[in-house]
């Protein structure tokens, strides 16, 4: 294994030792195999190639400073994965299965766990892709459920410091009745144009609006929204976006801290009011958010005037590492140690 730079890793793909696969053949789930290859070898008339039937999952193992590895909260990432599999009609993958998997795929790769106080961590990606061959729209027979594994850095490269983003209404990363709340390929799809259009306007992601009126807040690319005042956080409620189990997470921490907690629609025109914004998710973790640019309305909002992240996001921020990593205790029975 090359040395990685563990300090500077990117939120990337490299490669590692092995990957678990599990393939769904005649109504049922077969033996965990381990591969090496970094290659699947499938039908062209697979309905993962056609017809977009699949999932994907995204969690986090971390190393703690005894050493031990520690897995975030997987039973939550299986339970959302057997919810896309209700969405778009794929096999479901029981719980065991998937932890087994997930649980082997960290285990094979240990030595890309790295170490504690990096600020790195080792990605997961659970994969469940319709095999079977069909040129009719209906879903497949086969399905090949896999896990692989890649050590990475902060998803967004400022890490914990508060990046620009812009409201995108030209765009929609699902429809109202879609498949916003289910981690299908589909809605990153739909989601690269206006990710290009941010880029090249100098912001980190699109903050999308409700596909149906644009009058509430969505979510912030590839992670949830947040938005705290008063003592309280504020997060959209909304058929259009992923239930994020980070913001589950920091609603729970918000909570512990004596914050009230208002899951709810979040209107445009509320912006302004909040002291403090961010983005979460496994990727993001948290990213505080700098500025809000609606640029058809030219407005800005500007949360951080200092450029330092807001003191109930870096509170928030140190409690989820904190349990994830192991040094604090996990009260709420969120880690499985490997
Ligand atoms: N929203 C979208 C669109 C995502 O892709 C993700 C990432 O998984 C999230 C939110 C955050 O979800 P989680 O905290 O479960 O990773
Ligand atoms: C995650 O946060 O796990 C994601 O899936 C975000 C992105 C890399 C798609």
């Amino acid at each position: 294994m090359e040395t990685l730079d563990w300090k500077n890793l990117p939120f990337g793909y490299v490669k590692t030792d092995y990957n678990i696969r599990c393939y769904y053949r005649n109504g049922a789930w077969g033996r965990l195999e381990i591969s090496s290859s970094e290659y699947i070898t499938m039908h062209m008339a697979a309905t993962c190639l056609h017809y977009g039937q699949e999932a994907f999952e995204g969690l986090k193992a971390f190393r703690g400073k005894d050493g031990r590895i520690r897995i975030f909260r997987w039973r939550d990432n299986a339970k959302r994965m057997h919810d896309t599999a209700t969405g778009i009609k794929l096999a479901h993958v029981p719980e065991e299965l998937f932890g087994e998997a997930v649980f082997s795929a960290v285990k094979m790769n240990e030595h890309f766990v790295p170490p504690y106080g990096t600020g790195a961590s080792l990605y997961i990606r659970p994969l469940l892709i319709g095999s079977g061959a069909e040129i009719g729209v209906k879903p497949a027979k086969e399905y090949l459920f896999m896990v692989f594994v890649s050590p990475v850095g902060p998803y967004f490269k400022e890490g914990f410091r508060p990046v620009d983003i812009m409201i995108s209404r030209n765009f929609d990363r699902a429809a109202p009745l879609g498949t916003g709340p289910y981690k299908v390929g589909g809605n990153y799809a739909a989601s690269l144009s206006s990710l290009e259009m941010a880029h090249k306007h100098g912001f980190s992601t699109t903050l999308y609006l409700d596909p149906k009126e644009k009058k509430y807040v969505d979510e912030a690319g590839p992670a949830n929204f947040f938005g705290i005042k008063n003592n309280c956080y504020i997060t959209p409620s909304s058929k259009s976006i992923l239930p994020s189990i980070t913001n589950m997470s920091l609603q729970q921490l918000s909570r512990d801290m004596g914050m009230s907690v208002e899951q709810r629609p979040v209107p445009v025109e509320e912006l302004p009011s909040f002291e403090e914004v961010g983005a979460c998710g496994t990727a993001a973790v948290i990213t505080p958010i700098r500025k809000i640019v609606d640029p058809e309305y030219n407005i800005i909002y500007d949360y951080c005037k200092d450029g330092n992240p807001g003191p109930v996001s870096a509170s928030l921020y140190q409690r989820l590492i904190a349990i994830q990593c192991g040094d604090a205790p996990d009260v709420h029975n969120w880690v499985d140690i490997i």
